[in-house]
């Protein structure tokens, strides 16, 4: 080792693909999720499609040629069923997507301990029990791999009032991405995140809200973003082809921003 070498330069194709690798992506049935798991699925991997809507997870599978199981990622014995599901149909894990999230929005002065808790449980130890035994599979393979957490541009910065429990859980997710990183580099596990702005999913009403009281919420961070438009959930799903693909080999505990320039506003 020192630092003067030079990699072997390989082509474009063989650093995106991800032929024969063994994929879990939580929250996999719709929205970002299935759009990470897509184009997962496009460059060569196997994926598992983890999800809480047992139906919508089976369907999305069989889009993508992949599997599915249902689990609530909030539950840690679902998680360690959900891992060995994975290790049962592809014969191990190399890269685990922390999607699975929720956002209800509700203001902390007419919220109660349930409520924080209940946002915690999913977008934060969710993340701890999925990476904790992805990883454990990993080191026990000897061969790396990668954790990919989807965190949110209120990581950095609140988008609105009402989502005080998510924006912890997601400023907790981002600090729990870093030290993850530190603590798993030494087994060649890279650990990433990315922060997208708004997404048009089916949990933001596909960029159409319905709900008056959520399009009401939407209007003002909408006109906050210089590229005037939502994202495209592919829009995500290429940066998580990217960090989950040789493309991004010497990155751990980074996030990458995908806002359409929103936090500049
Ligand atoms: N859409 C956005 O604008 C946006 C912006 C920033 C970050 N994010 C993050 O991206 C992720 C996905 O968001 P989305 O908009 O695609 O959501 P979505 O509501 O459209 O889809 C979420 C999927 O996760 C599943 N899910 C929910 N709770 C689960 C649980 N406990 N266990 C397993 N599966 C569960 C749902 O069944 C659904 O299939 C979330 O972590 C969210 O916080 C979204």
């Amino acid at each position: 080792m020192g630092y003067t070498f030079r990699m072997e330069q390989k082509p474009i194709s063989e650093l995106m693909s991800l032929s024969g690798k063994s994929v879990i992506v939580t929250g996999g049935a719709m929205g970002i999720g299935f759009a990470i798991a897509s184009r997962l699925a496009e460059a060569g991997a196997k994926v598992l499609v983890a999800d809480k809507d047992a139906a919508a997870a089976e369907a999305a599978a069989a889009k993508i040629g992949g599997a599915a199981i249902s689990v609530d990622v909030s539950e840690g014995a679902q998680v360690e069923a959900m891992v060995a599901k994975a290790v049962a149909e592809f014969g191990g894990v190399d890269i685990l997507v922390n999607n699975a999230g929720i956002y209800p929005q509700k203001l902390v002065m007419d919220s109660t301990k349930e409520d924080f808790e209940k946002i915690v449980h999913v977008n934060l130890m969710g993340a701890f029990f999925a990476a904790k035994a992805a990883a454990k599979q990993m080191i026990a393979q000897g061969r790396g791999g990668k954790i990919i957490n989807i965190t949110s541009v209120d990581a950095l910065h609140p988008s609105s009032t009402g989502l005080a429990f998510y924006d912890a859980s997601k400023h907790g997710l981002w600090g729990f991405t870093k030290n993850l990183a530190l603590e798993l580099a030494l087994h060649k596990i890279w650990v990433n995140a990315i922060a997208p702005g708004g997404v048009a999913t089916p949990g933001t009403g596909l960029g159409k809200p319905v709900d008056p009281a959520f399009a009401a919420l939407m209007e003002p961070f909408m006109k906050k973003i210089p590229m005037h438009r939502m994202a495209d959930a592919d829009e995500i799903g290429k940066v998580a082809l990217f960090l989950a693909s040789d493309l991004s080999s010497y990155m751990t505990g980074s996030q990458v921003v995908v806002d359409g320039g929103v936090l500049l506003a």
